[in-house]
């Protein structure tokens, strides 16, 4: 009797010391998870975010600026489908505001590691500083999504041949560019309205130090010509990707060139919305007098679009992003390999799908 009761223990000991090792391996639990930080395991071990419980996992989001009209809808499907949809735990998420300011995001990043966050999704203000966020992020052992502003191709190439756990998930700004000068060259003239032989733009550019401003303005130029336009840049201006900044450039650049302005070309939507209230104020139509084209796919650019105001605009995914950027960070949190880069594609928004898109946004 005695012998079959130890038997028995033993058995009983030894299941409970592989479901043990069971829970540290896979999904893992508090107790796993804080003795392996008491354990004073490097850093880097601890959370290389394998081993915690999507439910417990602490998630620190820093978005570069709230105002920004994209970047709003971004993070509320961002948020919405970690909660809804994977199982994180709402006040676990906190969502940062950058306020477009470098300093301060750097200091919210610092507070995210003092106070043991698992995982790190973020929009930097300046993709340049990806390279001391990204040590900063490994010395803690905090993986790291990047969304939106694509750090340098030496840094992401860093994290492969580093094995830093690190990884961007962006569209590619050169379709978005490309689609933005094809809805030009398919319109019946071509963006040459006046019929003198060139298309004669003005381009509301976005931050110039992100690579979405820099690839939409070259390459929807590169589009236009590769369909055998000849082109004139009468003015580039920055506009920060803000409406206002839009309408007042565009207004300026109307009185200063007046009927010479084919087509106003915006980085973004919110620009374009505010171009075409200075369209509108100068006594310009659009697809009558003038061009216009946006990126994004705004709601009321897409009803634009459909109300014949927009040439056209370009999708920019932010369901496909944002749920792409939340998956990432669980493979990092379940320790899965992850790719440094991921793209997602954008979509071309004319007045033939722009019902379509409508629906797909609404
Ligand atoms: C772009 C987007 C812009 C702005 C910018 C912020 O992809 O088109 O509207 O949100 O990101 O970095």
């Amino acid at each position: 009797m005695k012998m079959k009761l130890r038997r028995v223990l033993a058995v009983l000991m030894c299941m409970t010391f592989v479901l043990a090792m069971a829970a540290g391996c896979s999904s893992g639990s508090d107790s796993a998870d804080s003795d392996a930080k008491e354990a004073g395991d490097s850093a880097a071990d601890a959370a290389d975010g394998a081993g915690v419980d999507i439910k417990d996992a602490k998630v620190g989001i820093s978005i570069y600026q709230f105002s920004d009209n994209f970047m709003t809808l971004y993070r509320t499907e961002l948020v919405r489908y970690m909660v809804d949809e994977l199982g994180f735990t709402e006040s676990n998420i906190t969502v940062q505001d950058g306020k477009n300011d470098q300093a301060e995001q750097t200091n919210q990043i610092n507070n995210f590691i003092t106070s043991g966050v698992d995982i790190m999704i973020l929009n930097l203000v300046q993709s340049s500083s990806a390279p001391q966020v990204t040590d900063m992020c490994k010395e803690a052992g905090i993986p790291v999504v990047y969304i939106n502003r694509q750090p340098d191709e030496s840094e992401s190439d860093r994290w492969t041949s580093e094995g830093i756990k690190a990884t961007y998930i962006g569209a590619d700004a050169r379709q978005s560019g490309t689609y933005q000068g094809e809805e030009i060259a398919e319109t019946e003239n071509k963006g040459d309205i006046n019929g003198d032989g060139k298309v004669s733009y003005i381009m509301v550019q976005g931050d110039p130090e992100n690579i979405d401003a820099q690839y939409r303005t070259e390459f929807s130029i590169k589009a236009l010509e590769d369909a055998g336009m000849e082109t004139e840049e009468l003015l580039l201006q920055r506009g920060d990707w803000d409406q206002a900044k839009g309408q007042q450039i565009t207004q300026d650049a109307l009185t200063q060139f007046g009927d010479d302005v084919e087509v106003v070309f915006c980085n973004n939507d919110a620009m374009a919305l505010g171009a075409l209230q200075a369209i509108q104020a100068a006594g310009r139509t659009v697809g009558k007098d003038i061009y216009l084209v946006g990126v994004d796919a705004l709601t009321d650019a897409v009803q634009n679009i459909v109300d014949g105001k927009f040439t056209g605009t370009v999708f920019n995914d932010y369901f496909g992003q944002a749920q792409g950027a939340a998956d990432l960070a669980v493979k990092f949190l379940n320790g899965e390999e992850v790719g440094a880069i991921n793209m997602v594609d954008y979509i071309k928004v004319t007045p033939e799908n722009a019902e379509e898109i409508l629906e797909k946004i609404k």
